[in-house]
C-alpha cells in the first residue's frame, strides 16, 4: 500500500526533519515504494482518515508536533495504522532526558550525574551540587538546540536563559570531557559506533548540519571496547522500551568509561547524519537503510 513519509512538523527541529524526510522519500521511491511526503501531524491524520495511506514512515524529529515524543504514536495506534520505530512508551521516555536517566540509574547503567531543573529552580545551588564544568540543556529537545557547556559560574545564567527558550523543563549534567560516540540500532542489529570529532568545542547544531569539517570515525573504538559499547547501547535502548530503530548517544571519558546521554527514536537521516554513515560501514547503503527502517512497521 501507499506509504506516508511524515516530516517537517512544528518542533524546533522542523528544518532538520524536512531535510531527513526529502532524502528518505527519494530513496523509498527509487526502491519502487509508493511513498508520498506529508508535512506534520494534522495533515497526516486527515490523510489517514481519508484512507490515503496504509502505513507511516515517521521521520519527524522532536517534541510538540515533532512526532518523536509518543503523541503521534498514540494517534496511530488508535487508528490502527502501522508505523516505523518505537511506540508510545519508548518515544515519550526517550524524549525526556531526565526520566531516561532515572531509568538507567535504577538499572545501574552509567549516565552523568544530573539535577533536573524545573522552571524556577535555584540554578546556582544546583550548580554547586554538580560542580563545573557542567552542561545545561532543555530536557526534551534534539539536535543540541538550547544546549550550553558551562565552565564558570558567571556563564550559568545565560546558559539557563537560552535553554528556557524551549518548551518543557531543563536539565543540568556533569560535563563529561572526552569523546562523543553514537550507536545506531536497526531492528536487532547494532551498527558500528561512530566517534564524532567536531572541529569546534562540541558537536553542536552547526557541527551537526552545517560544517563540512566534522570528522567521523567508524567504528569508533578498537578491540573489546567496541562490542562493549554496542552492548551497553542496546541495553540502554531496551531499558527505555524502544524498538524498531534509533540511535544512542554516549560520552566516553578520558579513563575510557562510557556515559549514556540519550536515545533518539527518529534519528536524523540527512546527508550529514550519523545512522546513514554507520549503516554504510556495515554494508547497508542509504536505500537499503530506508527499506530496513520501513520494515520496522511490518509488525
Ligand atoms: N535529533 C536529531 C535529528 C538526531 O538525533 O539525529
Ligand atoms: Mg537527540
Amino acid at each position: 500500500g501507499r506509504v506516508a513519509v511524515v516530516m517537517g512538523g512544528s518542533s524546533a527541529e522542523r528544518e532538520v526533519s524536512l531535510d531527513s524526510g526529502r532524502n528518505v522519500l527519494a530513496a523509498l521511491k527509487a526502491r519502487g515504494v509508493d511513498a508520498h511526503a506529508i508535512d506534520g501531524i494534522p495533515a497526516l491524520l486527515d490523510a489517514l482518515r481519508a484512507g490515503h495511506f496504509a502505513r507511516v514512515f515517521n521521520i519527524l524529529h522532536g517534541q510538540h508536533g515533532g512526532g518523536e515524543d509518543g503523541v503521534l504514536q498514540g494517534a496511530l495506534e488508535s487508528l490502527n495504522v502501522p508505523y516505523t520505530g518505537s511506540g508510545v512508551l519508548g518515544s515519550a521516555l526517550s524524549m525526556d532526558k531526565t526520566r531516561s536517566k532515572r531509568v538507567w540509574q535504577s538499572l545501574g547503567l552509567p549516565t552523568p550525574k544530573f539535577v533536573p531543573l524545573p522552571r524556577g529552580t535555584d540554578v546556582h545551588a544546583a550548580a554547586k551540587e554538580i560542580g563545573f564544568p557542567l552542561i545545561v540543556k532543555p530536557a526534551s529537545e534534539g539536535s543540541s538546540v538550547g544546549v550550553t557547556r558551562v565552565f564558570e559560574e558567571k556563564d550559568l545564567d545565560a546558559a539557563v536563559a537560552l535553554a528556557e527558550k524551549y518548551p518543557g523543563d531543563l536539565l543540568m549534567e556533569t560535563l563529561i570531557e572526552g569523546d562523543e560516540l553514537t550507536v545506531g540500532i536497526l531492528g536487532r542489529q547494532v551498527l558500528p559506533s561512530i566517534h564524532i570529532v567536531p572541529k569546534g568545542a562540541f558537536y553542536d547544531y552547526n557541527a551537526k548540519y552545517v560544517a563540512e569539517d566534522t570528522q567521523y570515525i567508524c567504528p569508533g573504538l578498537q578491540g573489546d571496547a567496541e562490542p562493549s559499547l554496542r552492548a551497553l547501547s542496546l541495553e540502554a535502548f531496551d531499558a527505555l522500551g524502544c524498538y524498531g530503530w534509533g540511535r544512542v548517544d554516549v560520552m566516553r571519558d578520558r579513563q575510557g568509561r562510557n556515559w549514556l546521554l540519550e536515545v533518539n527514536t527518529a534519528p536524523g537521516m540527512t546527508s550529514h547524519s550519523l545512522v546513514p554513515k554507520a549503516a554504510a560501514v556495515a554494508g547497508i547503503d542509504y536505500q537499503q537503510l530506508c527499506w530496513r527502517v520501513l520494515e520496522t512497521s511490518f509488525r
